[in-house]
């Protein structure tokens, strides 16, 4: 029997979504937006069987739900999360995990209780190229990966003004807390080590500055708040000595978009990056993935090739949660890894607020 899932939130992403529970042979049988018109236009589009205005009316009504996914702004995402735990549902829930590290153990602590999944995405994972890179991580080609920069950095990219993504209340923080991506998947390439410090500091620069407005994201609201960082810098040390180093940003001064992994092993280093075009993701983007040796006296640089995917991953890591859930796949994330990654994220914020190293 295939999966039976719930949708919580409408939005951007819910395509994505959609698309990975198609491919993993679930079905989306309910879906809840607090706006309804967007819920029963995505009811058409996706063919769900049944509408709601809220997540109360759809755990109540639906009961055969076997997970739910959350797909709203991060202030929603704890709680969301752990009333459908509660009512007994596996959740995949939208990154980040939530506003903050104590938010997350909260999410965590109700996963356990119940007894059920809770998976978070992380779609970079779930990149051709990081299956890839994570082989060879895996045979033990690259040895001990000392050292890492993650980076998603963008010139012109402040996801409107006054919306809940520059609202702190509402996201929690601004580049850093919406593009977790990249320090993520560096701590994976790492394995996930325990965090010892963060010494970082965020900037502001640009967050009224309309000239550094992205693309895309969601219209501006003249009478809402913008209060977050629009970029930051920092250093990430472990308690296994390992370093990585980080560069996160919406809005400052780049030559483009680029969204990358670099790391030194003891054996090989690595690369995995995506440089984004001129206007996003067009024919002017080029994605590599490398790895750079020593061999016969020279030193050697692999392409390692793949698939492309466009979707960064979205698709296949949905497709994954529901495979989890069905015991045919191992999970591309755990609750421990995203506990990790929001102390990390709450060190960084601390560590601009204070101006000093944090111990995490
Ligand atoms: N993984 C990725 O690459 C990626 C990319 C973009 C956004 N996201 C994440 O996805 C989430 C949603 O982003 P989006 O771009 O789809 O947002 P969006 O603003 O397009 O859509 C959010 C939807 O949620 C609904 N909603 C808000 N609060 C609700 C509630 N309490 N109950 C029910 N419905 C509610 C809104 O009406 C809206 O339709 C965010 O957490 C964001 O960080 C992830």
């Amino acid at each position: 029997m295939s999966t039976k899932l719930g949708i919580i939130g409408a939005g951007g992403m819910l395509q994505y979504h959609a698309a990975g529970v198609k491919e993993s042979g679930g079905e989306i049988i309910a879906i809840a937006d607090m706006n309804l018109a967007a819920a029963q236009s995505a009811a058409e589009t996706y063919g769900i069987g049944q509408v709601f205005a809220s997540a109360d009316e759809m755990l109540a009504a639906v009961p055969e739900i076997d997970a739910v996914s959350i797909i709203v702004p991060n202030k929603f995402h704890a709680p969301l999360a752990i009333q459908c735990l509660n009512a007994g549902k596996h959740v995949f829930c939208e990154k980040p995990p939530a506003l903050n590290a104590a938010q997350t153990q909260e999410m965590v602590d109700a996963a356990t209780q119940a007894g059920k999944h809770l998976m978070f995405n992380f779609n970079n994972r779930a990149r051709p190229e990081a299956y890839a890179m994570m082989e060879y991580i895996k045979n033990g080609d690259v040895g001990e990966i000392q050292t890492a920069q993650a980076k998603w950095a963008r010139r012109t990219g402040i996801p409107g003004f006054g919306g809940w993504f520059t609202t702190k209340a509402m996201s929690g923080g601004g580049a850093v807390i919406d593009l977790p991506h990249m320090m993520d998947l560096a701590l994976h390439f790492m394995g996930y080590p325990e965090p010892a410090y963060v010494l970082a500091n965020t900037f502001d620069t640009f967050i009224s500055d309309k000239r550094f407005k992205g693309p895309w994201g969601i219209p501006d609201r003249a009478d809402g708040v913008t209060d977050v960082e629009c970029a930051a810098h920092g250093v990430v040390t472990f308690k296994s000595g390992q370093v990585l180093t980080v560069q996160i940003s919406w809005a400052e001064m780049v030559k483009r978009e680029e969204v990358s992994v670099v790391f030194q092993g003891t054996k090989a280093g690595g690369k995995m990056e995506r440089l984004f075009g001129i206007d996003g993701l067009d024919e002017t983007a080029i994605d590599s993935c490398e790895l750079y040796v020593q061999e016969n006296g020279n030193s050697v640089n692999r392409d390692i090739i793949t698939e492309a995917c466009e979707d960064m991953g979205r698709i296949r890591s949905m497709a994954n949660f529901v495979a989890v859930i069905e015991g045919k796949e191992e999970p591309l994330n755990t609750m421990d890894q995203a506990l990790k990654l929001m102390k990390i994220v709450d060190g960084i914020y601390e560590s601009a607020r204070t101006q000093a190293p944090v111990a995490l």
